[in-house]
């Protein structure tokens, strides 16, 4: 099996009112694509959440490299090569594309590999170049989403975390969408994603994890994947 970049063990969080993850144990294969599926409500969002340190669990761990991303700031695990798409749009819609993406690297100082990662970032997403001078509001749900992938992209992430990539974006957005993903995958970078369209995810997909509750109810490798050919489903937590 492939090491784990990111293992979830015995996660508990929740937002003060009691948990919302009751115990979440998963590992995340290096250089793989995990997609987590669920009903609304299951906790997904909040699993994510802990990953980029917004939410800070109350037992278990959360170990990416080596090392325990719990009690670790947004800032500090963003540094370690951990993006986050939210599931909200979250680009400044009067700011132009172009500083929105700029923006994505702002715990880079160097001003010349700004200038390279856009450079390079520009040509992988047309929608960049094409709209690097209209604000951001001006750009459709599904445009806004691929700038901010682009944006996201400006940090050079190892892991980078998804949560529902695909809402509301028409049938010709969202192939653009998850092509992207797999490109993303195919430059080498980890994708944890959270996806209601399990369907087109699940393809895209070496493992997929399903909670419920805030619990994993099944987590399986893909037997043609990367990963081992023989997974037997596991039961949370
Ligand atoms: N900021 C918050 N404060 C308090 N409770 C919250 C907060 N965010 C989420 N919750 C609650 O936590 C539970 C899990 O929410 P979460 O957003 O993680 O679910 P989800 O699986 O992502 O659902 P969806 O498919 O609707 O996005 C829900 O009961 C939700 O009401
Ligand atoms: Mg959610």
């Amino acid at each position: 099996m492939a090491e784990p970049v990111l293992s979830f063990d015995g996660v508990v969080a929740g937002y003060g009112g009691g948990d919302v993850l009751k115990g979440v144990s998963f590992d995340v294969p290096a250089g793989g694509v995990t997609c987590i599926v669920g009903p609304n409500g299951s906790g997904k969002s909040t699993l994510l959440k802990a990953v980029s340190g917004l939410v800070r669990p109350r037992l278990g761990s959360i170990v990416f490299q080596g090392e325990n991303l719990v009690g670790r700031s947004p800032r500090r695990i963003l540094e370690r090569g951990i993006v986050q798409v939210p599931q909200n749009h979250s680009l400044f819609r009067e700011m132009t594309v172009r500083q929105n993406v700029e923006l994505g690297a702002y715990l880079v100082r160097d001003k010349r590999v700004i200038a390279e990662r856009y450079e390079r970032v520009a040509e992988a997403f047309p929608i960049v170049s094409e709209r690097a001078g209209d604000k951001a509001g001006a750009l459709s749900g599904g445009q806004q989403r691929l700038v901010e992938f682009a944006r996201c992209l400006m940090l050079d992430p190892t892991l980078v975390v998804l949560d529902e990539p695909s809402m509301g974006l028409d049938p010709k957005t969202l192939r653009q969408m998850f092509q992207t993903v797999r490109r993303m995958n195919e430059a080498g970078r980890t994708i944890l994603l959270v996806e209601q369209n399990a369907r087109q995810a699940l393809r895209l997909a070496d493992q997929g994890v399903v909670m419920e509750n805030g619990r994993v109810r099944l987590d399986r490798l893909r037997a043609d994947g990367r990963g081992h050919g023989d997974a037997a489903p596991r039961r949370g937590p």
